[in-house]
């Protein structure tokens, strides 16, 4: 049987000593009773919250792959219901489970879940430069030198912080609005939005469909969680294409997202 404080921070990935102190501070109950013992035996039967919130004893390291659907919020406050986490399968659950940066409401496509805090911090952080690639359709019309203005680092008029060099590919178009590809390394809020409206567009339509090397996954349909294999996981982190000895092959083309069978294919 495994000990409280191990199980605590096997779950939480925390160190022993960090388990320990939750158990000193009382801050621990096993079935509704505050202990005090680090090696109270755990067995799944049992139920352990810590500040109130269950310790769910899950897939240990699982990282979930999700397609946002529209109309739900990444959040965890009732008050913006309704909420992606309202979604996640019970199988997949976990009261930690976060996701890896946000999708506005009104965005749909690819966004990774998971308690590692660590693989969230490399999936999110500029400093990690792993690209997030949105497709976008627009209204209004871009400037003429947009293209150039985003591989230069495109300054926002309500940020002092030049957005980071980024890749803008549009759609040749005759008439107003259109659509486009920006793929970017950062993650600020509503960037994909407040960079095409410094261009002198409105984004109508906004669709991630690839973060570092992985592309949505063609048997992820809206509203659809699984975890994410160990392949698909060193694509996401940049690993080497060949992990475990599972080939990993691109997703074949069109994926459940948005049909795209050209490059800049709408949302
Ligand atoms: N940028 C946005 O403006 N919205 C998103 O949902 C993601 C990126």
């Amino acid at each position: 049987m495994e000990p409280l404080d191990r199980f605590i921070a096997r779950r939480r990935k925390w160190t022993w000593a960090e388990a320990r102190l939750a158990i000193h501070q009382r801050r621990v109950q096993v079935d509704g009773l505050r202990t005090n013992r680090y090696h109270h035996p755990y067995t799944p039967d049992l139920v352990v919250t810590i500040d109130g919130a269950i310790l769910a004893d899950g897939p240990d390291d699982a990282v979930v792959l999700c397609h946002k659907p529209r109309g739900v919020a990444c959040s965890h406050q009732r008050s913006h219901e309704p909420l992606l986490y309202d979604l996640v399968p019970p199988a997949l659950a976990h009261p930690d489970l976060q996701s890896a940066g946000r999708l506005d409401r009104d965005t749909t496509g690819l966004l990774v879940l998971t308690i590692d805090g660590a693989l969230i911090q490399r999936l999110t952080s500029p400093r990690q430069r792993c690209s997030k690639r949105y497709r976008i359709t627009y209204a209004g019309v871009l400037a003429r030198d947009a293209v150039a203005q985003v591989a230069r680092g495109l300054v926002l008029p309500d940020d002092s912080q030049p957005c980071l060099p980024a890749e803008l590919a549009l759609a040749p178009t005759a008439a107003q609005g259109g659509r486009a590809i920006l793929t970017l390394c950062e993650g600020r809020t509503h960037q994909v939005k407040r960079m095409i409206r410094a261009l002198g567009g409105d984004v109508v339509g906004l669709h991630r469909d690839r973060i570092g090397g992985l592309e949505l996954p063609m048997d992820l349909a809206p509203g659809a969680f699984r975890p994410a294999s160990a392949a698909e996981l060193a694509l996401l982190i940049g690993m080497p294409r060949e992990v475990a000895g599972q080939a990993v092959t691109p997703a074949p083309r069109p994926h459940a997202g948005p049909p795209s069978p050209g490059p800049l294919d709408a949302p």
